[in-house]
């Protein structure tokens, strides 16, 4: 691997960066067109022991996409397909790596992309953006990658010099289960918070416990039918865990609703509507209908 390329400079896209730089690898980070003739070629990276540094990366644009060796995305999910299908010369052998929140763009992309490998991932390090450039790595967490098609498969090995920036990636052949497991947490917690405007903390006030029972039932019964294994036990054992875990968190959701801008509702609880069939699914569909009309 010559140079990452990531896209998406937002708080994971920028601590990604941060920590492959740390560890000598080449990075570039794939801007928009607003950002030429603006970027400071560093980044300002707060580590998690408050260390701060100046991180240097090369920048590319749209018309720069030919010498992309390995494309890592990490914008929203409604980003993904606008912004892969602008980047005119992406080599067909460069291998794209899908590591957005939510689920239904890797169908979209593999369609739009048919001859790249293609890979998925999810991953559970926490980031937040302080100010233009700045970012802050709030949580050390692990990294999985998957191919999403037969190309993706020649890929797994990418995932050692992964882990040797991020402290852990894995691969694993059945990235869709993680990447299920991963949807139904942020499925549970993400309207919520943001149609109440609370912390994830929050959510275990009493308040919300008949919410939760009912909302995480509808989404484990939904990721159930799709064959997922996990029991609706273990769901919440690890819904409630999280939910401790990020306690003083503001989840991406109530954040970009916060802000104005818009959310991944579709690929989350859409996700999750679009794949119910019969199965009764009222929470979130009301969860829906509130996020789309605050805006989201
Ligand atoms: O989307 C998020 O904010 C995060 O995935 C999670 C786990 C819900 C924590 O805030």
């Amino acid at each position: 691997m010559r140079e990452w390329t990531i896209l998406g400079a937002g708080a994971l896209g920028c601590t990604f960066a941060a920590l492959l730089r740390e560890k000598g690898n080449a990075v570039s980070l794939l801007l928009n067109e607003r950002h030429r003739g603006h970027f400071h070629p560093a980044l300002e990276f707060i580590a998690l022991n408050e260390r701060r540094r100046l991180v240097e990366t090369h920048t590319r644009f749209a018309d720069q996409a030919a010498g992309i060796d390995c494309l890592l995305v990490l914008t929203k999910a409604y980003q993904v397909l606008p912004a892969l299908t602008s980047l005119r010369g992406l080599s067909a052998n460069t291998p794209v790596i899908l590591l957005h929140n939510g689920m239904g763009v890797a169908e979209q992309v593999a369609s739009a992309l048919p001859h790249n490998p293609l890979l998925a991932g999810v991953t559970s390090h926490g980031a937040l953006k302080e100010g233009p450039w700045q970012v802050r790595h709030t949580g050390k967490g692990e990294t999985w990658l998957g191919p999403v098609n037969d190309k993706g498969k020649a890929f797994a090995h990418l995932t050692k010099a992964l882990a040797g920036a991020l402290g852990h990636a894995e691969w694993n052949e059945d990235i869709v289960s993680l990447q299920h497991r991963k949807l139904a947490i942020n499925a549970v917690i993400n309207p919520l918070t943001a149609c109440h405007h609370i912390h994830n903390g929050q959510l275990h006030e009493p308040r919300f416990a008949d919410v939760l029972d009912q909302l995480s039932e509808e989404v484990h019964s939904v990721l159930a039918q799709l064959g997922e294994t996990e029991t609706l036990t273990q769901f919440r054992r690890r819904l409630h865990s999280v939910i401790e875990l990020t306690a003083t968190n503001y989840s991406s959701m109530h954040q970009d609703l916060a802000h104005g801008r818009p959310t991944e509702i579709d690929y989350i609880t859409g996700y999750v509507l679009r794949h119910a069939g019969r199965l009764p699914v009222p929470v979130c569909r009301q969860l829906y209908n509130e996020v789309k009309k605050q805006g989201g």
